[in-house]
């Protein structure tokens, strides 16, 4: 085992790098085919005042919180909690937990996307795109929910998802998931403009985006709307679940973190918006060609991405090229935060077991590398991504951020001092009002949330699924996150109680870069001066 005094902790070369890598973390599945669909069904264009008012009182208020957690403490998330309170280094290893059991699945849709690239150039699909990806391509067993029979074709693209995610990871922060974000942040913007403006120009944008934007106000007084507009804004955000404090915890002492906070969430609903208009002009061409109302036409996320759009692809003048348009921004997206997702994990074992990073990467990326090729590429696997999505999403993420955000405002008391820390260091300074969002509306939304979620699950099932089959698989996988946590935190350090303690310096990198991007950094700062 390495001394841990002699790995030193990587950082961002500055704050447009991290802005980036935060950007790339955030925009991810959940903004392309997730969102427009949540905003459709849930009142259209007067989704948007649930949405922003969920995103200025949660959503860029808990990215604070944690941007706070992470740059304070400089850690993991089990490290950082560790620093705030010795007791509570379990929320740390629970968040973990969660992101490895995204990661093995996100990793399998970004395959899918890969693959899918591919076969827009030929239209591979047919004429029976929804036949073509259920038989052909996932070969789904549709006579039994337990077939497990190797699926080769989803398989070998999942291979190379995961060994491009883990080479990334192995270069480091800044030369690994900066580098990467730097070029396929950019790269994503351009290709997704470039489809919203073509979809614009199809026949029967205008319908699409009527029925997108047409308000129904009366959706307001509806509760599970408002509860949709929060559910979209903390996974899209990618706030509450470790990803934000990994990734602050590598930023310079004196790095602006509100006023990168702010330019990262409404960035991320920017491109959110965006999406929904590219997604809903093309269905309106669908409804056009088809001459049906675009209501008939409307999917959400795996039924949008890899059957509608193919129907779509098929039909269009031009199609091969928009095909490729949008699955590679299906892809770059989702790449981007697989990458940030498993950072998490990866980040947690170098701190606990105080390794380099090639160790943990190859150990920790090894494993998931192992458990999405074991569980995805089956005949059941769709059933078997689509429930534990489901659960990590509305169970996993809304209950540990429900416990983080109790633990740190009211068990804790916390907050002032992280107040005062983003302060210091930030130019758009927070005051009373945040601590009202993070410690009075957060934790009831998300209460709420989860109530209803737990509620809805041990009623209805999901998904056409067998209940108790549902509901056990679902909270099997939970209660083994939870379990798993509960060891970790028992498990030993690999690192004196002193060093632990310590909080390093963040102007120490480790791959050599101490070029700063222009703003605010600092190399006086002392380490350990905040604990
Ligand atoms: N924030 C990421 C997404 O939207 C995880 O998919």
């Amino acid at each position: 085992m390495a001394d841990s005094t002699e790995v030193k902790r990587e950082v961002w070369s500055g704050r447009t790098v991290f802005i980036l890598a935060a950007i790339g973390s955030a925009v991810g599945l959940g903004n392309i085919w997730r969102f427009p669909y949540v905003a459709y069904t849930n009142g259209g264009g007067s989704f948007i005042v649930p949405y922003l008012i969920a995103l200025l009182t949660a959503g860029i208020p808990l990215l604070f919180l944690d941007y706070a957690i992470g740059h304070k403490f400089r850690a993991s998330p089990p490290l950082a909690f560790r620093r705030l309170k010795k007791s509570t280094e379990f929320i740390g290893w629970w968040q973990v937990g969660i992101c490895f059991v995204i990661a093995v699945y996100y990793a399998v849709i970004i395959a899918w996307a890969l693959r899918y690239l591919f076969f827009s150039f030929t239209e591979e699909w047919g004429d029976d795109p929804g036949g073509f990806f259920m038989s052909e391509f996932l070969k789904q067993d549709t006579t039994s929910n337990f077939g497990l029979d190797f699926v080769p074709g989803v398989a070998i693209p999942l291979l190379l998802v995961w060994i491009a995610t883990l080479v990334i990871l192995g270069f480091g922060v800044q030369k690994g998931i900066g580098a990467s974000a730097k070029f396929f942040v950019p790269v994503l913007v351009i290709l997704f403009a470039i489809l919203v403006v073509r979809s614009l120009f199809l026949e029967g944008a205008g319908a699409g985006l009527d029925a997108f934007f047409t308000p129904d106000w009366s959706a307001l007084t509806d509760s599970s709307v408002w509860i949709a507009a929060y559910g979209q804004i903390f996974f899209s955000l990618s706030v509450g679940f470790g990803i934000m404090i990994t990734y602050s915890s590598y930023l310079k002492r004196k790095t602006n973190l509100t006023g990168s906070g702010l330019v990262v969430g409404f960035t991320n609903s920017s491109f959110e918006i965006l999406a929904g208009i590219g997604v809903f002009a093309t269905l309106g061409y669908m409804a056009a060609i088809a001459a049906v109302p675009v209501d008939e036409v409307v999917e959400s996320g795996i039924g949008l991405a890899f059957i509608a759009f193919p129907t779509i692809i098929s039909n269009m003048p031009g199609g091969p090229f928009f095909g490729f348009l949008f699955f590679a921004s299906l892809l770059f997206a989702g790449f981007t935060s697989l990458i940030s997702i498993v950072q998490v994990c990866v980040a947690a074992v170098q701190d606990k077991l105080g390794i380099g990073r090639v160790p943990a990467v190859v150990g920790v990326g090894g494993a998931a590398t192992i458990v999405s090729l074991l569980l995805f590429p089956t005949t059941t696997g769709l059933n078997v991504l689509d429930i534990v999505d489901n659960f990590a999403n509305n169970i996993g993420i809304v209950s540990v951020a429900l416990v983080a955000v109790v633990t740190v405002t009211w068990v804790l008391r916390r907050l002032p001092e992280m107040q005062n820390h983003l302060n210091e260091v930030s130019s758009f300074k927070i005051g009373i009002i945040w601590r009202v969002f993070i410690g009075v509306i957060t934790p009831i939304v998300l209460a709420y949330m989860l109530i209803s979620e737990i509620v809805s699950r041990i009623n209805d099932g999901y998904g056409g699924l067998p209940t108790g089959l549902v509901t056990t698989f679902g909270w099997v996988v939970q209660a083994a996150i939870v379990v798993v946590a509960i060891l970790l935190t028992f498990t030993p350090w690999r690192r004196s109680d002193a060093d632990l303690e310590h909080i390093p310096d963040g102007d120490n990198t480790s791959d050599g870069e101490n070029t700063s991007d222009g703003e605010n950094t600092s190399d006086t700062e002392k380490a350990g001066e905040t604990s």
